[in-house]
This record gives structure tokens, sequence and C-alpha cells, in this order.
């Protein structure tokens, strides 16, 4: 990923640069800093291109630090989740139950049951995404010895009194532009149905069932460089769901699933750029077959560049004829995109020699006749931990860095491995006070 992220907070209350030294000095290091004013520009970003009624989603995959999802649960976004731990944290952030979509290829009986049980309970979820055949006739076979049906799903309708609610996963088999770890919507992928046996599945729910077959999920990757291959899903996904949708009552919503990328200004499409395709794809299918409810669900567009690591300089190593390697207090346990897929992420001095700097305008080189390359590693006893090479000025032992566009798929994929506890989140509100939103070592 490229690097990215704004050089001062909207706040207006100093620089963003001072902020971070600031939660560094209060909560310790290594520490996520969030930017309030951020997380709302994304939100409204988002807003603006997939307005109401389009419903909106926060996949908690991303991010799934409650103090997190509960910021964008207020700015109008309900939670994707998982695995009932995540629909846990959802709950955690205040997220009612129907405003919550379980999906994910990793959905356990004890997951599925749950889903059957709140519905039985009266406060079903606003949907269940099934990724097979086998997972749909688990879900159904629970739902009937729950005896749902005398309730009602979050969007069934009348007549039968359904009262689970369920999308059936397309694999939309394109080629997502993006990397090969983050292209999930390839049909060589282990996500989602093919069209024939989504189509296969669809046929062995009768209607009336205790499930409500409400219409198609897709994802076609993170990370989208381009809207290609999410316009040729798209226009897959809505000609099945017509289809499907022209001999079953109610299968009528699209949720076209998250991906939207993040990286330097005009370097990559925005939501507003993959919106615009949407009209076209639509008028493509009769009036009558058009989907009643469209649904996205992103992660990292949400929260990504909002989000900052703070860590601090434990050793650097200045040796003839090799490069300089600066060994941080963080790393791969606290973001390990870098060691996982290669990710970049920008590497930003906010002191040097004790000194306080500045961090880069955003899309800038970081400019200064002090800088020269360094090696920055993780304090991890794995050689995969590094951040790669970024132009840094002198440093010491206690000076403060920042990683850049850590709001997304860091603390989510933490871990506590050489028994190094989480690090805390703090939230940097738009007037410039910092709150901690969860303390160190807190899962
Ligand atoms: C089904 C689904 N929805 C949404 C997302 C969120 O993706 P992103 O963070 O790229 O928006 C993912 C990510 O893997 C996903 O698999």
């Amino acid at each position: 990923m490229a690097g990215g992220g704004a050089p001062s907070d909207a706040s207006g209350s100093g620089s963003l640069a001072a902020s971070l030294r600031e939660a560094a000095r209060r909560f310790g290091t290594p520490a996520y800093v969030t930017s309030v004013a951020a997380l709302e520009a994304a939100a409204a970003e988002l807003r603006d291109a997939f307005p109401d009624p389009w419903l909106r989603a926060f996949s908690l995959k991303a991010n799934d630090v409650p103090a997190i999802v509960a910021r964008l649960g207020e700015l109008g976004l309900g939670a994707n989740v998982v695995s009932a731990g995540e629909w846990a944290a959802a709950r955690r952030a205040g997220i009612p139950d129907d405003r919550v979509t379980l999906e994910g290829i990793g959905k356990t009986a004890s997951d599925l049951r749950a889903a059957v049980r709140a519905a039985a309970e009266g406060r079903p979820l606003r949907w269940v995404a099934v990724e097979s055949a086998a997972e749909l006739e688990a879900l159904a076979a629970l739902a009937g010895r729950a005896e749902l049906g005398a309730g009602r799903g979050a969007w069934g309708s009348g007549g039968g009194r359904p009262a689970l609610d369920v999308l059936l996963r397309l694999n939309p088999d394109v080629a997502p532009e993006t990397q090969a770890g983050l292209a999930v919507g390839r049909g060589s992928s282990k996500f989602g149905m093919t069209e024939t046996e989504l189509t296969a599945a669809a046929a062995a729910i009768p209607e009336g069932s205790p499930l409500h077959l409400l219409g198609i999920h897709l994802h076609v990757g993170s990370q989208l460089g381009a809207v290609d291959a999410w316009r040729d899903a798209v226009r897959r996904g809505l000609a099945l769901l017509a289809l499907i949708g022209a001999g079953r009552e109610g299968f009528d919503t699209f949720d076209v699933g998250g991906g939207f990328p993040v990286g330097e200004p005009g370097t990559v499409p925005s939501p507003a750029r993959f919106a615009r395709e949407l009209p076209a794809l639509l008028d493509g299918l009769p009036a009558d077959r058009r989907p009643a409810r469209l649904a996205v669900e992103p992660g990292r567009f949400l929260v990504a560049r909002a989000g900052w690591l703070v860590g601090t300089v434990l050793h650097v190593r200045e040796r003839a004829g090799a490069e300089r390697v600066v060994v941080l207090d963080t790393g791969m346990t606290e973001l390990i995109r870098p060691a996982l897929y290669g990710a970049r992420h920008r590497v930003a001095a906010l002191t040097s020699l004790g000194l306080p700097r500045e961090l880069p305008l955003p899309g800038k080189p970081a400019i200064g006749a002090d800088l020269a390359p360094a090696r920055v590693d993780g304090p991890v006893c794995e050689s995969t931990d590094t951040f790669d090479r970024h132009d840094l000025p002198p440093l010491r032992r206690g000076d403060l860095v920042a990683i850049a566009d850590a709001g997304a798929y860091a603390a989510s994929m933490s871990m506590t491995y050489n028994g190094r506890p989480r690090p805390p989140q703090v939230l940097l509100e738009p007037d410039g006070r910092l709150v901690l939103g969860r303390r160190r070592g807190r899962a």
C-alpha cells in the first residue's frame, strides 16, 4: 500500500506530529493513534458515493477495536462481521443486531447457532451470507430445529414470516486488480459459490422455509487498483440476482462487498469512481428485476488512513560499508502487513536526536538535507520483521517514529508473539484531545 495520511489533523489544534508525540508521552509506545476527524471524512466520502438508501456496513476485519467501531456506528455505519467474536465486538461498540451482517468462509457451527438463536429471540441479524450449499444446509437445519418462522427476519416479507434472512455468496470469477493475496474474487479462490452452485443452493431452499433467501453477496478483493473487475463482478451478480429473483419472491438484495483502496490522492479509484459504474449496470436490467436493496461493506477505506502506529527507536546500527539499520519497539506483531504480503507503509520521524520533527506532506517525499536511507526493522525475533527502507533523519535510541496508514488490518491482525502485549488504542478527537479507547494488553 502506498503511504498517505494527512500532515495535520483537522482539529487545528497543533500539528498531527505534536499530537502523536503527546500520545507516546502519555500512553507509551507502541501505540495506535486514530484521528476521529479522518474517520469522519472517510465515512462522509463513502456516504456521498453510496448515499441512502444504500446500506453501509463497516467490515470489522479491518479494525475490530470497539472504540473505533463505535465511532463509525455513530457515523451511521452498520457492522459486517465474520464470527461470533467480531459480532461481540460490534455489540460492545453499541451496534444493534439488525445493523449487523454475518459473512465469512470460517463460520463455525457455533457461529451459525448464535445467528439462529438471535433470530429465535426476536433480534435477527440484518442477514447471514452463506459460502456454500453445505453451510446453507447446516443453517437451514439449525433454523428448522429452532422453529424459526414464528418471528420475522430483519427484511423478511410477510406470509411465512421467515426469521432469518440469508444472502448467497457468489464467487464472481474475475481478475481483481490487486495483489494475489487480496484477490479473493478469482475463480480459484476459496470464497463463494459458482453461478451454478449458487443457483442449485437457492433451489434447495423452498420458499416459506425458516430461511428467507434475500439475495446475493460478493466481494471482489481488497485494495482494488481499478474498477474493471468490480464492474464485471457486479454485472454478473446483478444478472444472477435477476434470474433467480424472477422465480423467487423477495430475492432482491445485492451486497457488493468492500475493496475500496487507499493510496496517494489520484493514484487509486475513489468510492465515487466505483459508484459511477452502477447506473449503467442497473439500466442493463429490466426495471422490475433491479435490486430493491443495495449494500456496501468496506473496511480499509474507512479506517486505514486515520490510523498511525507510534513507535520508539531502540537501536541504530551505523557500520562502515553497511546500510543504516534502525530497530523499533514496534513491528510485525502490531502491523503484520509488510511481513505478510510485502505491504509498504511510510515511516516518518516524530523526533530526531530528541528534537521534534513535522510529518511530511501527504503524497510528498520527506524533504530535508539531513535525510538518509535506513532499513527500519521491528523488535521481533524474525528477520521478516521489517518495514523496509525509508529516508529518515539522524536517529538515536529514544527517538519517536510514526508509521502511516496503520488504521486497517493492524490492530485486528495484531498478535502477542514474543510475549508482547497489544498496544493501546488512542483516539485523537477533532478538538485535539487524546482519549484512551483501549488499554495496553486488552484483547
Ligand atoms: C467479504 C468481505 N467484505 C468486505 C471486506 C473488506 O474489504 P476492504 O477492507 O478491502 O474494504 C472483505 C475483506 O477481505 C471481505 O472479504
